[in-house]
């Protein structure tokens, strides 16, 4: 039911190439039936961003767009790249990095919770992943991501640079979450060869020991790192990691929960909008199909009303409708269901009804 103000937002859209488009319409009509029920006005605004941007305007990142996404109240993104955009002069990602960098998206959280019901769907023991709870803190602005590129004919190079500073903000934000959760960082770095994950240790250690006593710290070398959350994933907490590291392991992890179509992520600044968006790509082998799972789309939005929005209860109400269509097994293929995206976001939307009505049923019998 609705308990705070009606409010009136806006929300750009950055649908994107590929599967994109179909999970952004998804996730934007699960956040219309929301305002309904609560009485928000979600203005919506379309920005083209990605393969579709370089289509239309030769570039990956239109001014039009970032203007827009700095001016909004929260972006939200489906997917960039494709194959037809390879060895293009501009790349679909560059417009993806452009966006982060342009908002100063430095924070990229990557939540997972294995939902019991689907353990079993899981390569994985069911006795390993059930249960596990964890949230990736992946440093999104800097790293070998961003660092000088060069090429010359027999040479290429990639430059991986961090700051004191850059590795401070991101390490405060994990810090922060730990304290919310169950008290435990784990950072994860490849301190034994690369010199910004010394800096990274070292800083990470100094925030920890200095700001947040409370919290457990312990750092763990990202390749033994990848092996272990396979092994014992439900011994981790937050894990805080650099732009590059973070990008592989949340990918891995994904594995955990059944499908890389269930994360979410929401990537946040100091201020100003978030951007959120599933941590899968444009899936192009099964894109325009109505073939590619709809709740990382849809669990984004969520996180977009929780963070950028203040809106709490909204946030939680689609994360027990996708709990629920996930219970009933109304899920697409990935997870082995017969739903397409249409009709699992269908589902979603359902379930969000169900429980508004099952809320209004309760107060009407509590006043009888
Ligand atoms: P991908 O995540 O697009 O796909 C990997 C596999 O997962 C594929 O088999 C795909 O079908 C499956 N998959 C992904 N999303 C799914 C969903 N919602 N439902 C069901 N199955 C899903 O990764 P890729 O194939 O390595 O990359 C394809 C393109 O996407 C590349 O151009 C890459 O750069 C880009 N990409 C973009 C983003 C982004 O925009 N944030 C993220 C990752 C990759
Ligand atoms: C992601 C993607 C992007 C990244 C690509 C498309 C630039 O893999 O969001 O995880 O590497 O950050
Ligand atoms: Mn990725």
């Amino acid at each position: 039911m609705p308990n705070t103000a009606p409010q009136t937002f806006n929300i750009v859209l950055l649908p994107g190439d590929g599967v994109g488009p179909e999970v952004t319409r998804a996730a934007r009509d699960v956040l219309s039936v929301i305002g309904d029920f609560y009485g928000h006005q979600f203005g919506f605004t379309e920005q083209l961003i990605g393969g579709a941007a370089i289509d239309a305007t030769g570039e990956a990142l239109p001014a039009e767009t970032r203007d827009a996404c700095l001016q909004a109240d929260a972006v939200l993104l489906g997917a960039v790249g494709g194959p037809q955009w390879d060895g293009g002069e501009v790349r679909p990602e560059q417009g993806l990095l452009a966006i982060r960098k342009a908002m100063g998206l430095f924070a990229n959280l990557r939540p997972l919770q294995v939902s019991p019901v689907l353990a079993h769907r899981s390569p994985l023991k069911k006795e390993i992943v059930e249960g596990v709870d964890l949230i990736v803190f992946r440093e999104l602005t800097g790293g070998v991501y961003f660092g000088e590129k060069t090429r010359t004919a027999d040479r290429a190079s990639d430059l991986c640079e961090y700051t004191v500073l850059e590795i401070e903000r991101v390490a405060r934000a994990a810090f922060h979450t730990a304290r919310q959760r169950r008290g435990k960082v784990t950072s994860v770095d490849k301190a034994n060869v690369m010199e910004t994950s010394r800096l990274w240790r070292e800083v990470v250690t100094r925030i920890g020991a200095e700001e947040f006593p409370d919290v457990r710290l312990e750092h763990a070398l990202v390749d033994s790192m990848a092996m272990h959350l396979i092994r014992k994933p439900r011994d981790y907490d937050v894990i805080l990691t650099e732009n590059m590291f973070g990008d592989i392991l949340s990918d891995e992890i994904s594995v955990l929960g059944g499908s890389i179509g269930l994360l979410p992520s929401a990537s946040l600044g100091t201020h100003g909008p978030g951007l959120f968006e599933p941590i899968h790509g444009s899936a192009p082998d099964i894109a325009g199909q109505d073939l590619a799972n709809p709740v990382g789309a849809i669990l984004s939005a969520a996180l977009l009303l929780r963070h950028s929005l203040k809106l709490e209860d909204e946030a939680d109400s689609i994360e027990a409708a996708v709990a629920a269509v996930l219970s009933a097994g109304a899920v697409t293929a990935d997870l082995g269901g017969g739903l397409g995206t249409r009709g699992a976001t269908e589902a979603v939307i359902d379930a969000i009804r169900a429980i508004h009505w099952a809320a209004a049923h309760r107060v009407q019998m509590h006043w009888a």
